[in-house]
């Protein structure tokens, strides 16, 4: 099969690492990559939301199967672009049709979904420019704090979390009459703060199946104890230990398996990843949002856990035959630590030379955001390296990466010490 892989970050990096090692694969191609996809296949600098490019170059390059790393081109419709196109069309995309790319794309769309098939989440409303007044009123109904999200996709800033109500309204203002976050934030949905632990569950379906990915949690704040601002994610662990079977059977049965019947019920072409972003209040699941692809750290736990063949797995999603695959987990615990550039995520420098990556005993390193000049590596993003380590227990896998991770060296290089200490028992 030749695949190509869209994407450049940790979480593609760790897919091409996975798809490499399949028996089905004969040439894999990662559009645009990074200095560590280069190792897994030929890196390729497309525009990943370019589609009459990447048709040219799927078509001469024979193509077998395009797997979708991240939101853009999924919410942008290449699932469709594929599907219509009549020398696309027996090309499968490994995504979301762009209708059901919506549950990420909208969170109004989200959120009306969830109330049409009873799947637990935050009480909302919606409003837009035109309803302000109600959303002020809506605010005064409730308690502190007050959860704001812009509708659209905002490069995950769009939430914010205010505990002034006077606060609340001017940000709501500032949203949808100001124009803060563009087009994403024309409708705003505020919700209601739940109080809890998150995590993170993934599934591939074909649409009518699905099988149950690893659970993974990501620690989405720069400074350790989970404060300072946001960041795409410093560290991920898997499995999740408070998430015990009772609690993993109910969020099957009153969340995977209502979306995956949702889904379908309503036309919704779905064949790929669905990442169920989670909270856990008084033993009970809630869904925190949806999202149409992999998780970024956690595909660098999740995917190391897995032993079967991906293109396998892939090939029953684009076949439709996913039920008839088998699927294996590795028993041992998972834990990546990510190392990103000093000042991040504001302002960061990139092109510094990173040193010790040949110096690494036991552990994967997956790249973020690295840049091969010859043979050097610098660092191109605000996250530059995910560090992930297999471990019979995740303390051990914890001790390993972050033991290999003192070997690895940038300029003001920064990442966090307490990554999964919260949940060890
Ligand atoms: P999202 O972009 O929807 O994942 O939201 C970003 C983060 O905001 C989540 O990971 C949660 O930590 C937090 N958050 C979102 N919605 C809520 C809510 N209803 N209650 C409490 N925290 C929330
Ligand atoms: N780590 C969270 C995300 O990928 O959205």
């Amino acid at each position: 099969m030749r695949v190509l892989l869209l994407g450049s970050g940790g979480r593609e990096h760790a897919l091409a690492w996975k798809i490499s090692q399949s028996s089905q694969l004969d040439k894999l191609y990662i559009a645009p990559g990074n200095a560590g996809t280069k190792e897994h296949g030929t890196n390729v600098n497309l525009n990943i939301t370019d589609f009459p490019a990447m048709k040219e170059f799927v078509l001469e390059h024979k193509i077998n199967m395009v797997v979708v790393g991240p939101e853009d081109p999924l919410v942008e419709g290449i699932y469709d672009f594929f599907v219509n196109d009549s020398e696309l069309a027996n090309v499968p995309v490994i995504g979301p049709s762009k209708a059901a790319a919506q549950l990420e794309g909208s969170k109004d769309f989200a959120k009306q979904f969830m109330m049409r098939h009873n799947i637990p989440t935050a009480k909302y409303a919606t409003f837009t420019k035109n309803t302000l007044k109600e959303g002020y009123d809506f605010l005064d109904s409730m308690k502190a704090p007050y959860v704001l999200k812009a509708d659209g996709l905002a490069a995950g800033k769009g939430v914010l979390i205010i505990d002034d109500v006077k606060e609340a309204k001017k940000e709501l203002k500032s949203m949808l009459s100001d124009g803060k976050f563009g087009k994403a934030g024309k409708q705003v949905v505020i919700e209601q703060f739940l109080k809890g632990i998150e995590l993170s569950m993934f599934v591939i379906t074909d649409g009518d199946s699905y099988k149950i990915l690893p659970e993974a949690k990501d620690y989405k704040r720069i400074g350790e104890g989970d404060t300072g601002l946001n960041t795409g994610g410093m560290g991920a662990v898997s499995p999740v230990p408070f998430a015990d079977n009772t609690f993993k059977d109910k969020i099957e049965n009153q969340i995977i398996i209502p979306t995956v019947k949702g889904l379908k019920a309503e036309g919704l072409v779905y064949k790929g990843f669905i990442f169920f972003g989670l909270i856990q209040v008084k033993g009970e699941p809630y869904v925190i949002e949806y999202n149409c692809r992999m998780g970024d750290p956690e595909t660098e736990v999740v995917i190391p856990r897995l032993k079967s063949d991906i293109l396998d797995l892939f090939e029953g999603v684009a076949s439709n035959t996913l039920s008839e695959r088998d699927i294996q987990f590795d028993d041992r615990s998972a834990a990546t630590i990510m190392m990103v550039s000093g000042g991040y995520p504001e302002e960061y420098q990139k092109g510094k030379v990173i040193y010790g990556l040949n110096a690494i005993n036991g552990s994967l390193v997956f790249h973020a955001g690295t840049l091969a000049d010859g043979p050097t590596v610098l660092s191109a993003g605000g996250r530059v390296l995910a560090v992930t380590s297999l471990g019979k227990t995740l303390d051990l896998a914890l001790e390993k990466s972050y033991g290999n991770i003192q070997n690895i060296e940038f300029e003001n290089a920064f990442y966090r010490k307490d990554i999964g200490k919260d949940v060890l028992v």
